[in-house]
């Protein structure tokens, strides 16, 4: 078998959070974002979750991964 590009890990990425649900889902309701810009995590590491607090730059280094948030931008009139 040849060698991978792709670095799989089988390991779970959600170690704690909210664990007692069986899938964690958040909504937003675009129309009623407050401000311009707003960045949700999806690495399961931050700090501030559901808000992203910078936290995937340091799981991205530490396990190859490439995780990065979700923007919500509220449109400009
Ligand atoms: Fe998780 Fe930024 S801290 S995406």
């Amino acid at each position: 078998v040849g060698a991978s590009a792709v670095n799989v890990r089988a390991e779970a990425i959600n170690p704690e959070i909210r664990k007692s649900e069986e899938k964690v889902v958040d909504s937003v309701i675009v129309s009623e974002l407050s401000k311009p810009l707003t960045a949700y995590c999806r690495c399961w590491r931050s700090g501030t979750f559901p808000l992203c607090d910078g936290g995937h730059v340091k799981h991205n280094k530490a396990t190859g991964d490439n995780v990065g948030p979700l923007l919500l931008k509220k449109q400009m009139q």
